[in-house]
């Protein structure tokens, strides 16, 4: 499905399932089909709506000087648009994790859950924002399929890429779907945003925080710090996962998932 923003945005997206809202925002550079197993997974016990943030997938908007904090309002301009009045769990993995807890700063009183999967609080250091530079470069010689190849051996665990080449095979065909233009906007969007560490603790919603054990992007030391800084934080450490570990073990996340919705109500 697709819908039409106020700012010029259309954000493409699946709504499968009734009750508690859970909304997915999906890892760099990737589309909401990552989500396939939450959506096939918990829509019997919840409405699961996977979106696809600006510039990939079938999302189209203005990308120059796109911030972490516009993708956030996106996604409350997608409720709004959906007249989606109720509270709602935020789950996002990686890049989504940013997203996602940027909208948690900016619109707490939207939230009713937090899930924040394989991601981190803490802003790029000089030596991130350098690599960031370096792959913008390289995004700019090279197609995004080049640019997940340059990813691939940090986006998956290593058991997933040697036994399941399935997973390596879905991963491949998100990527190879995106555009230039919306590589490099994430990427400016990833390097420039805020440090988050300092908010955790206003951040009073429940939240479970997830994380791959082999997980090399962000690792489950940098999990272990942003759910001790959260007031009201679990953290599950996922065996057999890297960095997407939504997609690589899904019946344990969906699990961890669903045992957390139904411990909000
Ligand atoms: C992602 O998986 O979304 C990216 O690896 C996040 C990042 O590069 O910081």
């Amino acid at each position: 499905m697709q819908v039409e923003l106020d700012s010029g945005t259309s954000l493409g997206y699946d709504d499968v399932g009734q009750g508690q809202p859970l909304v997915l925002l999906h890892a760099f550079p990737l589309t909401r089909a990552m989500w396939q197993p939450q959506l096939d997974g918990l829509s019997q016990k919840c409405r699961v709506i996977a979106i696809d943030s600006r510039g990939f997938g079938t999302s189209t908007g203005p990308l120059k000087n796109l911030t972490i904090d516009q993708m956030a309002d996106d996604v409350a301009d997608f409720l709004q648009s959906e007249e989606i009045r109720e509270p709602i769990v935020l789950a996002g993995l990686s890049m989504g994790g940013y997203i996602a807890l940027r909208f948690a700063l900016r619109y707490r009183d939207r939230l009713a859950g937090l899930v924040l999967a394989d991601t981190r609080a803490e802003a790029d250091n000089a030596e991130g924002r350098a690599n960031r530079d370096k792959m913008i470069a390289f995004a700019q010689e090279h197609s995004p399929a080049d640019v997940l190849e340059q990813m691939l051996p940090r986006l998956l665990g290593a058991e997933t890429q040697s036994q399941r080449p399935e997973i390596v095979a879905r991963v491949r065909a998100m990527a190879a779907g995106a555009t230039r233009e919306g590589i490099i906007a994430a990427l400016q969007a990833m390097r420039d945003r805020a440090h988050m560490t300092a908010s955790l603790p206003v951040l009073r919603v429940p939240t479970l925080v997830l994380v791959g054990r082999e997980d090399l992007l962000t690792p489950p030391a940098l999990a272990e710090s942003m759910a001790r800084g959260l007031p009201r934080a679990r953290l599950i450490t996922i065996p057999g996962a890297g960095h997407l570990a939504t997609l690589e073990q899904p019946d344990l996340c969906n699990r961890a998932i669903s045992e957390f919705i139904e411990a909000l109500s």
